[in-house]
């Protein structure tokens, strides 16, 4: 993409992922690094750079000195916080990451109050909100990753359990990025067929539960950080569909302004990302019982943000 610019404050191992699969790809000119840890913010952009040059991609890759690098950015990725350790849950990160967001969100609003925000730190919800109401942005300019990646989980364990239809599995998931976040097997399909007319109602359960519980197995497994392919490739895939224009439709965290009946709270939904950020949301069906998880999931998020109402707020 000629003359885009992506910055990605917080070069952990999804910031620094996510830079490597955008500069390789050359999906935007320009990628701007900013990290607290100096020196591993220039180590990440030498040696992402190099891979961009192997790679025979146009995408310049660079360490901020200041905020001031990030002006005029099309798109900035917020990674920034900490990562949960097993035992924790993603809310657990909930005050410390909040602070992080709020002085990271300043430099945005001082250098690039036009730019699209993506927001990967968690907990996720809370965190967008925490964006939204630091920045003073409209709500399409800030949008969470989550929605891809928890359906990508979902569809990884369908694949487990059928057996087949391998890149042809399409999963949907809603509400919070927490332990309430809701899958829903009826908008989930192996090449059009709903996994309702293929796996038992036990299997379905076991395929919701671990999609549940995905991100904490990786937390377990790794014992010091999280996951960050996934999370990676599921935020380059939100990048690649502002900076284009796509108008593509995936899950996101976003602000609710009426939409599912909920007012002023951020969750999980359908909605569609392009320039603009998001510039549609999509109210889906959902029945008695997907709407009662969904509500459950709701209101996860919102003990969290009446906790960030009351200290930051
Ligand atoms: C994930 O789902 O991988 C991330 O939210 C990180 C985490 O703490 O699980």
């Amino acid at each position: 993409m000629v003359n885009k610019k992506v910055s990605i404050i917080g070069v952990g191992n999804v910031g620094s992922t996510l830079a490597y699969a955008l500069a390789n790809k050359g999906i935007c000119s320009s990628i701007v690094l900013k990290d607290i840890r100096e020196n591993i913010v220039q180590a990440m952009a030498l040696d992402i750079s190099q891979s961009a040059n192997a790679a025979k991609s146009h995408t310049v890759v660079k360490a901020a000195k200041d905020g001031k690098d990030l002006e005029n950015s099309d798109v900035v990725v917020i990674t920034a916080g900490i990562p949960r350790k097993p035992g924790m849950s993603r809310d657990d990160l909930l005050l410390t990451n909040a602070k992080i967001m709020q002085s990271v969100i300043e430099d945005v609003k001082t250098y690039a109050s036009n730019a699209i925000v993506i927001v990967v730190s968690n907990p996720l919800d809370a965190m967008v909100y925490t964006a939204l109401k630091t920045s003073g942005f409209s709500s399409n300019q800030i949008v969470g990753m989550a929605g891809i990646l928890d359906s990508a989980r979902m569809s990884h364990f369908i694949l487990e359990k059928v057996g087949f239809g391998a890149g042809q599995i399409e999963s949907s998931v809603m509400g919070g990025h927490g332990d309430d976040m809701v899958p829903l097997p009826n908008y989930s399909t192996v090449a059009g067929v709903a996994i309702t007319e293929i796996l038992s109602k036990e299997e379905i359960t076991e395929i919701v539960e671990k999609t549940k519980n995905g991100g904490l197995q990786i937390v377990k497994l790794l014992e010091t950080g999280s996951a960050y392919y996934a999370p990676a490739h599921a935020t380059s895939l939100m990048v690649e569909a502002i900076l284009n224009n796509q108008k593509k439709i995936y899950p996101c965290s976003v602000y609710l302004n009426g939409e599912y009946g909920y007012k002023d709270i951020v969750t999980g939904v359908p909605v569609m990302l392009g320039s603009k950020g998001v510039e549609k949301i999509f109210e889906l069906e959902l029945n008695e019982m997907q709407k009662s998880l969904f509500d459950n999931s709701v209101k996860s998020v919102q003990t969290l943000v009446d906790v960030l109402e009351e200290k930051f707020f």
